[in-house]
């Protein structure tokens, strides 16, 4: 692919239907080559990443949460994004960047993505969806889990985004 990176960020969309397709494990190198390069505050590197490819695994993690989940479950692959609560007081931005640059990673290889949030959600019962995921694949108490990032190859077509409707009124000059 390799568009430059301004195509590509009005290309991005989030994708939440994916095809049947593996993600060529090449490519799942890349995401987290991506990922494992992100800028982290003092270098701390809090975050550790949980790759899922199992079917039925993916289905139990579309389940941590009772909406906006389901791409998970309709994905080939997805990068559970953890963060070290002890190792950095800049987890959640650590976290979060690092996610992004996996996203972009995979739009570069023409795949779709979608963050799922879980950090701070329930599941019906009450349940923090954290608690649910934590418990599923086994992460520690001192990880938190920020979000889930599915991956596919794409099985729906999003409208890329329209650069004359950017909301440049957020943006100040010089002061607010
Ligand atoms: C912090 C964050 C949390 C998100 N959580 C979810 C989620 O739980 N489920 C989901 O389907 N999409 C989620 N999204 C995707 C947003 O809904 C999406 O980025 C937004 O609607 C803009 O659409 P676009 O990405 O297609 O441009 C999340 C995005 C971010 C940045």
């Amino acid at each position: 692919m390799m568009e430059n990176l301004h195509e590509l960020l009005i290309n991005r969309r989030s994708i939440r239907r994916y095809t049947n397709a593996p993600v060529d494990a090449d490519d799942v190198r890349l995401i987290l080559e991506a990922g494992l390069m992100a800028p982290t505050s003092k270098n701390a590197r809090s975050w550790q990443f949980v790759v899922v490819e199992e079917p039925e695994m993916l289905a139990l993690l579309g389940q941590c949460k009772p909406n906006y989940a389901t791409s998970v479950a309709n994905a080939p692959l997805a990068i559970v994004v953890t963060a070290d609560m002890t190792k950095s007081e800049a987890w959640i931005e650590d976290a979060s960047v690092a996610a992004s640059f996996m996203m972009l990673q995979a739009a570069d290889l023409g795949l779709g993505s979608c963050w799922v949030e879980v950090r701070d959600r329930y599941r019906e019962d009450g349940e923090p969806s954290e608690e649910y995921v934590r418990n599923l694949l086994g992460i520690p108490e001192e990880m938190a889990v920020v979000c889930i990032l599915s991956v596919g190859y794409k099985d729906e077509t999003r409208r890329p985004i329209d650069t004359t409707k950017l909301l440049w009124e957020k943006v100040h000059a010089g002061k607010w």
